[in-house]
């Protein structure tokens, strides 16, 4: 078939034709992705989505031959002849043969494209982003995109053998407090109403439980108003799941075949599994984060007790004062310089610690530092038995309260392993990070706030604590992490009204007020909820990490920036005083005279790597 207007009737795909094909007359259809004048023949690669496949034109009997233009989409109808060997190209499927062409159809002219559409081009982002239809021509988009299907393809294809089925919920809805802003939409039938999209289908997921759909999944998109990194965008897609009768046990097995199914269908290698399970409060005192990267071999190790009494005054201020002191063994960190330990210091108190000190193990077995005329005689040498020190290591301190100082060590960690190159990067390393809190202090809020979100289940010998101690309460909760990203969240659900009004009320929501945003959910609850539990993983994530992309932009379509906008529609955008009139709205100020949010935009802007804060 070829496009409207076209004679030619295609036969084949370009990137099917090899050397059994040798003799066979075809018609191809595609874009011109590259053209050479030798001598007067034309050699023209031909692209479809199949693959590209060299075209071999002699202008004379082709008319139209000599104005072929790159991009310029075209029929050809031609026979397929074995390359001479010096003219293979091994690294093309396609590359023994090319096809030797006798009719041409111009089917569409191009304009010069933008950029050129090949793979490995370095071309600013916004220009991709401007131009999509352009960039995803390329193979290595499109590959991104089939990679994506064929890892969805793989979910529904596991979940639904278990008995899953996908459930579609609304789009059009009320706020599901995920932690961020709602998107809204004006009800134009309703003035002054508005629907929320969805942060994630939560509420209904759990709603199907209590209809008794008992397992659920959806490929779902969700919908947040947050700052934008690279591993987040404001609409994006969760492998969303829920199930009956089942608690964390359950939910973290089914995952973790679920993940080695897709993980072995798409990449051909199986994860080993279970996967570890790591204690909240553990993953933070052995890696300062509750996303630990377990590719990195090193751990953080409290020597505090080790300094009690020092007379090294930087450290017996933050003892006094209540604080902890960390420490690092980098193997082979006895090279750095000077200079970089200085640059260290410097990340370290921008990130709230108040002290960096540094030991070097040399190899005669002495020890070289700057605490030294402070310490104790051996105080050293303690330190480095304390943490296995070897010839060559750095021992790095860190000192500072609690809260601050754990996390500027989980940076030195991943820092430390990026430098001294301990990272395989070929490697994934899941672990589950479990028994989190289920409630923190929000200062902006000036109230306790849920860690997950208020519906998850309090850990059950926990729960008489809600009342008296909130904040020490755990959650019976999980989050998968592969390699540093957290990949998915989910808890057991509370499943009685009166749980879930004393969460409520540990929120600082008043009855009455819970009644009004969510009591159509807990209504629901009083009908013979089961109990149920669930979790949800990150689509785009996923399939950024096993393709090895650099961001959840690469494997989403038609991304937005950083600021949220879709350079390609020019979306968001101002709408007609009608439309704003229909729906009882009046913007104010009224909108700019039109500098669109695209027209300056960046695609990243201050993005922070992986290993930063998280939602
Ligand atoms: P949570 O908020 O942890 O849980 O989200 C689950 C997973 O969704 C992915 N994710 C994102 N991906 C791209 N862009 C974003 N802005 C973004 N925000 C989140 C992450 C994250 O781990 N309803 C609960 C799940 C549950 O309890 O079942 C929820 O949405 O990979």
């Amino acid at each position: 078939m070829t496009g409207a207007g076209g004679v030619l009737k295609r036969t084949h795909g370009c990137g099917e034709l090899d050397p059994a094909a040798v003799g066979a007359e075809v018609v191809l259809c595609g874009w011109v992705a590259r053209h050479r004048d030798h001598g007067g023949v034309l050699f023209v690669d031909l692209r479809d989505a199949s693959g590209v496949v060299q075209a071999v034109l002699r202008p004379e009997g082709l008319p139209g031959a000599h104005d072929l233009r790159l991009e310029d989409v075209v029929a050809v109808r031609g026979v397929v002849t074995p390359r001479p060997p010096a003219m293979v190209n091994p690294s093309l499927p396609t590359g023994a043969v090319e096809i030797d062409v006798t009719s041409l159809e111009v089917l569409n002219s191009s304009r010069t494209p933008p950029f050129y559409i090949r793979d490995g081009i370095t071309v600013e982002e916004s220009l991709r982003l401007r131009y999509r239809y352009l960039d995803l021509r390329r193979p290595e988009m499109r590959e991104r995109l089939a990679f994506r299907d064929r890892t969805a393809r793989a979910i529904r294809e596991f979940l639904h053998e278990r008995g899953y089925i996908e459930v579609e919920t609304p789009i059009l809805t009320r706020s599901t407090p995920e932690g961020a802003r709602d998107y809204l939409v004006p009800s134009r039938i309703a003035p002054g109403s508005f629907y929320a999209l969805p942060q994630s289908p939560q509420l209904f997921k759990q709603l199907l439980m209590v209809a008794g759909v008992e397992r659920y999944f959806q490929l779902a998109r969700c919908f947040r108003d947050e700052d934008l990194r690279a591993d987040r965008q404001p609409e994006f897609t969760q492998l969303d799941l829920e199930m009956s009768f089942a608690g964390a046990a359950e939910v973290m097995g089914l995952v973790e075949e679920l993940v080695a199914h897709v993980l072995q269908r798409t990449t051909g290698r199986r994860p080993q599994v279970p996967f570890p399970r790591i204690p909240y409060v553990e993953a933070i005192r052995r890696f300062g984060t509750d996303r630990p990267d377990l590719r990195v071999p090193l751990e953080i190790r409290d020597v505090t007790t080790l300094f009690r009494g020092t007379a090294f005054a930087p450290f017996a201020r933050t003892l006094a004062a209540g604080g902890i002191i960390g420490a690092l063994r980098a193997p082979g960190g006895a090279e750095l310089s000077r200079r970089e330990l200085d640059d260290l210091a410097c990340e370290m108190t921008g990130r709230g610690a108040a002290v960096l000190a540094w030991a070097m193990l040399e190899a005669g077995g002495g020890v070289r530092s700057p605490l030294a005329k402070h310490l104790e005689p051996g105080s050293l040498k303690n330190l480095s038995e304390a943490l296995a020190g070897e010839p060559g290591d750095a021992l790095l301190l860190v000192g500072g309260s609690h809260p601050a100082t754990m996390p500027a060590l989980g940076w030195l960690r991943l820092e430390m392993g990026r430098r001294l190159g301990l990272t395989g990067s070929e490697e994934w390393r899941f672990a589950w990070v479990t028994e989190f809190p289920l409630l923190t202090w929000s200062e902006e809020e000036r109230r306790l706030v849920a860690v997950h979100h208020p519906f998850t289940s309090p850990l059950p010998e926990d729960l008489d604590r809600l009342d008296g101690d909130p904040a020490d309460v755990r959650a019976d909760a999980y989050d998968l992490v592969l390699n540093g990203i957290e990949l998915g969240g989910g808890s057991v659900r509370i499943h009685r009204r009166g749980v879930q009004q004393r969460v409520f009320g540990a929120l600082g929501l008043t009855l009455a007020e819970a009644e009004r945003r969510f009591g159509f959910f807990l209504e629901a609850l009083d009908y013979g909820a089961p109990p149920h539990a669930g979790i949800a993983l990150g689509l785009d994530r996923l399939v950024m990490m096993l393709a090895g992309a650099a961001s959840v932009r690469e494997v989403i379509a038609f991304p937005k920036t950083a600021r949220a906008a879709c350079l390609l529609s020019g979306a968001p955008a101002a709408v007609d005083g009608k439309q704003l009139e229909d729906l009882g709205l009046r913007v104010s100020p009224p909108p700019a005279t039109g500098l669109p949010l695209h027209a300056c935009d960046h695609v990243e802007q201050a993005e922070a790597g992986p290993g930063e804060d998280d939602e």
